[in-house]
């Protein structure tokens, strides 16, 4: 059953962990479940009728229907969308993890986008998590912790909605940094790289504190962070998560962080993102060592597997690069403009991206 994450986050201005589902935010009309659920039911769910056939069961519920629940809560954090599945993994004929048209039927659409990797938590309740391609956006993203819940920023103008947005996925870093460092931990990993998780955790926390001062200065609402978090992962999981949100985002991030450092007309922006720029270049850094680590644990088809998801997430990141940010956040906060975003992530596919 999903649970609270452990609080280390507790001192970070706007964070907190949700424990139950009943207050996440509606955005029922940003996904339509209903089409993933039209769209499931081509699944074929026969060997678990099959088994409790077999088993001369008498039912006492009924069996599960492999699909979403149109009704649950669901919601979206960039591009993540987490829903309540009815099923199992294993009764559904579906693995852990998973790509292809088993993903795109299980996921309705999303702002036109098919999701592209879906990952399953067995439950119950079960969790299915479905990932849209489009990721990378002006601010970047960071190292988003699976489970983070959606939030809207309020705010009636760009710059505080940016900040505020941007604090929030400051302080929900320290989460996922959190459950790296307990999950390397789980695994054996070498306790220099669980230090190493642990500090960066503490990065986010300052990173939140000082990107949420600069929101509230603006009259932004800093929204609280809700994270569900499940059992220890496993290292393919992990793996496949350090690829998209480390070695991807952290690094498209980290080079966004840079661009404020260097650009933003507001000083004390410039002064923030130094320090932040810094950080983030290490944890991208972090996020390679691991990798190099994992890969050590891997069967050669996980490591496939891996190589996969950072491609596709990196395809995905140039993609989403070319969106133009408002023209106040350009100039006052450095985010960098389309053309610079794009060079950006085309120098990343041809360097740091493509490193195998
Ligand atoms: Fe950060
Ligand atoms: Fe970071």
């Amino acid at each position: 059953m999903p649970g609270s994450d452990a609080a280390p986050a507790s001192s970070v201005s706007g964070a907190s962990v949700a424990s139950d589902a009943s207050d996440a935010p509606d955005t029922s009309r940003a996904l339509d479940a209903s089409a993933a659920a039209d769209a499931s039911a081509e699944l074929d769910t026969s060997p678990a009728s099959d088994a409790s056939d077999a088993a001369g069961m008498t039912e006492t519920a009924p069996p599960p229907t492999c699909t979403i629940s149109p009704q649950s809560a669901t919601v979206v954090i960039n591009c993540e969308g987490q829903f309540a599945f009815d099923g199992r993994a294993a009764e559904c004929g579906l693995a852990q993890s998973f790509g292809g048209a088993q993903c795109t039927a299980l996921c309705p659409p999303f702002n036109s986008m098919v999701a592209d990797y879906c990952t399953l938590d067995d439950g119950p309740p079960s969790t299915l998590s479905c990932d849209y391609p489009d990721t990378c956006g002006p601010m970047g993203t960071g190292r988003r912790p699976r489970g983070l819940r959606r939030i809207k920023a309020k705010g009636d103008r760009s710059l505080s909605r940016y900040l505020s947005e941007t604090t929030h996925l400051e302080a929900a870093s320290v989460f996922a940094f959190a459950r790296l460092a307990r999950e390397l931990t789980a695994h054996g990993a070498p306790v220099r790289l669980r230090d190493r998780a642990l500090a960066a955790a503490r990065d986010e926390e300052r990173h939140a504190r000082v990107v949420g001062a600069l929101a509230t200065e603006r009259g932004g609402v800093i929204a609280r962070v809700r994270v569900e978090t499940g059992r220890t992962r496993t290292l393919r999981a992990i793996a496949i998560e350090n690829a998209v949100e480390g070695c991807v985002h952290e690094s498209f991030g980290a080079a966004v962080a840079v661009v404020q450092a260097q650009t933003a007309a507001d000083p004390a922006v410039r002064t923030a993102y130094r320090r932040i720029a810094r950080d983030e270049l290490r944890h991208a850094e972090l996020a390679w060592d691991v990798a190099r680590w994992l890969d050590t644990r891997l069967t050669s088809a996980d490591r496939a597997r891996v190589l996969r998801a950072r491609r596709r997430a990196a395809t995905a990141c140039l993609a989403s690069s070319g969106r133009e940010p408002e023209r106040e956040m350009v100039e006052t906060l450095g985010v960098p403009a389309a053309r610079v975003a794009r060079a950006i992530a085309l120098e990343l596919a041809a360097t740091v991206w493509a490193h195998a």
